[in-house]
């Protein structure tokens, strides 16, 4: 599965790591699928309070094991690997060191291109939101950058911005100055649908 989704966000494989933290990093996955069982959406999602020690280390324990795997070559061979494994690094950092204090967190998200526009990522998000409300949950936070993520996306749904900062590997990976943006979207004033 984890390589159908990476495809899909980008053709190399190295959004393969992005992919396998998102999903070490998850108490909560669904998936959705045409008649043929063809995947055409994908959310992986937290519910666990983040601003602990623990949390935090084991976070950066399933970002040194990506970053491990991708010096190995186990996503396939990469160009300028330290430039690379310094700006993912730096991401990485910065989206925990600013942290907010959020007891849910979208962790990846993704819709089929083909299939997009029809509601699809509403649901998985509405279904998300209503998995965080059961479990107690107040704020729910999400991470986009500017380029590359749909962050018009949260938007729309209610998110609002938390936090702006200078983001390595998307201006890494898409050769343009980019930034990471923050989303929080405030669950004690949403209902369940
Ligand atoms: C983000 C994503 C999952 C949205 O999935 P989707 O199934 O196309 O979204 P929906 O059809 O459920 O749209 C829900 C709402 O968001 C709005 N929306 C979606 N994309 C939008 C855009 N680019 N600009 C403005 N609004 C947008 C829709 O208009 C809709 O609003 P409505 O319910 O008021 O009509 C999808 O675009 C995607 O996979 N993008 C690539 C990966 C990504 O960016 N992931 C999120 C960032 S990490």
């Amino acid at each position: 599965m984890k390589e159908h989704i990476a495809q899909e966000l980008d053709k190399t494989r190295i959004m393969e790591p992005y992919v396998e933290i998102a999903a070490a990093w998850s108490n909560w996955t669904d998936i959705a699928c045409l008649d043929s069982g063809e995947m055409i959406g994908v959310i992986f999602g937290d519910t666990r309070a983040k601003d602990s020690r623990g949390a935090g280390r084991r976070l950066m324990a399933s970002e040194i094991r990506a970053c491990a795997k991708i010096v190995l070559g186990r996503y396939g061979k990469v160009k300028r690997l330290p430039t690379l494994l310094w700006n993912f690094m730096m991401t990485e950092m910065k989206l925990l060191i600013n942290r907010p204090e959020t007891d849910a967190e979208i962790m990846l998200l993704l819709v089929d291109s083909r299939q997009r526009g029809k509601g699809i990522g509403r649901t998985l998000v509405d279904r998300f939101v209503n998995n965080a409300l059961e479990a107690g949950s107040k704020r729910m936070s999400v991470y986009a950058d500017d380029l590359a993520s749909n962050w018009h996306f949260y938007e729309s749904y209610g998110f609002k911005r938390a936090g702006l900062f200078f983001d390595n590997w998307s201006t890494y990976y898409n050769g343009e100055r980019s930034m990471g943006i923050r989303f929080i979207l405030d669950l004690d004033r949403r209902q369940r649908t």
